[in-house]
């Protein structure tokens, strides 16, 4: 039997050999079982017994039944606490990718600076190990990239903690899908990305490449390259087309109609409203819109930055 979808990790083969040695047994203890059970409904039917006889004990029986399950047992545990260590210890040399996780995107920070989010995804080199610490800004979301068998919870901090992590090493080049795996409110399906494996050549052209481009666009437009680093694009366009938040485009001084506590109301889109839509964005809910934007933890400069990039998307 081979179901693998291909050996994309060094983990694959650990777990998938756990999983079938369940699978497998859990087979057989069900055909056994049951095979057993109709052949014993038909041999000791009234029919065929019909006068009933006393059962006693039977010592041997019970040792085999007693024996067998525990060596099996030990045998899952053998191979899943195999499986496990390894995949918790981080080797020396890996390299190290921050993750961190909100809602509803990723951001994945590479040590020398660089910022990629849900949308561009996580690129890694082949064959190498990567370590990745787990950091939440709110709530619990799991890492999961189901062809590396790697699924870790990102939970929030609790005071004087460690983050959790997790590591991989990817052997085999190609696009993988990456899921946030524990509902996190109602965007939740919105944190599907992927992991990029290239070669190790193709790699340090992308970060070069990408380094670069980012090193620009920072000191170019800080708002833009902050608005992207935050993925704030996945729900508001620069194009004017209506995503799940309202669009960047034209909104600066804009008249808008918003929902604030049930009630409608007229407000023109100045500095003020745009600050408060960033640190408070559920106080005034534009009309036609759902309130789920979680706030956005930025600095004063920051705040600066964003409403200076939404002035410059003006309509044509
Ligand atoms: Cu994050 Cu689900």
């Amino acid at each position: 039997m081979n179901i693998n979808t291909g050996i994309a990790s060094v983990f694959n083969q650990d777990v998938d050999f756990s999983f079938f040695l369940i699978f497998t047994i859990s087979i057989l203890c069900l055909v056994g079982i049951t095979g057993f059970m109709i052949f014993s409904i038909f041999k000791y039917s009234k029919k065929n017994n019909p006068t009933p006889s006393n059962l006693e004990g039977h010592t041997g029986l019970e040792i085999i039944w007693t024996v067998i399950p525990t060596i099996l047992v030990m045998f899952i545990f053998y191979f899943g606490a195999k499986g496990f260590i390894k995949m918790r210890t981080v080797p020396e040399n890996a390299m190290e990718i921050k993750v961190d996780a909100g809602m509803w995107w990723w951001k994945f920070t590479y040590p020398n600076g660089l910022e990629q989010n849900t949308e561009q995804g996580l690129t890694v080199p082949v064959s190498t190990p990567i370590y990745l610490p787990l950091h939440s800004a709110d709530v619990i979301h799991s890492f999961y990239v189901p062809a590396f068998r790697v699924k870790m919870d990102v939970v929030p901090k609790p005071l004087g903690t460690k983050d959790n992590y997790t590591w991989f090493e990817a052997i085999q080049e190609g696009d993988y899908d990456l899921f946030c795996a524990e509902y996190c409110g109602q965007n939740h399906a919105q944190m599907l990305s992927k992991v990029h494996v290239l070669s190790k050549i193709d790699y340090d052209a992308w970060l070069a490449g990408q380094t670069s481009e980012q090193k620009k666009l920072q000191s170019e437009s800080p708002g833009k390259a902050l608005l992207l680093s935050k993925g704030c694009f996945a729900c508001h366009s620069s194009d004017g087309s209506k995503i799940i938040g309202p669009s960047f485009k034209g909104l600066f001084g804009k008249m808008e109609t918003v929902v604030t506590n049930g009630e409608e109301r007229n407000i023109l889109v100045d500095e003020a409203y745009i600050k408060q839509s960033i640190l408070e964005p559920s106080k005034d809910i534009v009309k036609g819109f759902q309130p789920i934007m979680p706030p956005l933890p930025v600095s004063e400069q920051e705040i600066i930055d964003i409403i200076a990039h939404i002035k410059e998307l003006v309509e044509e």
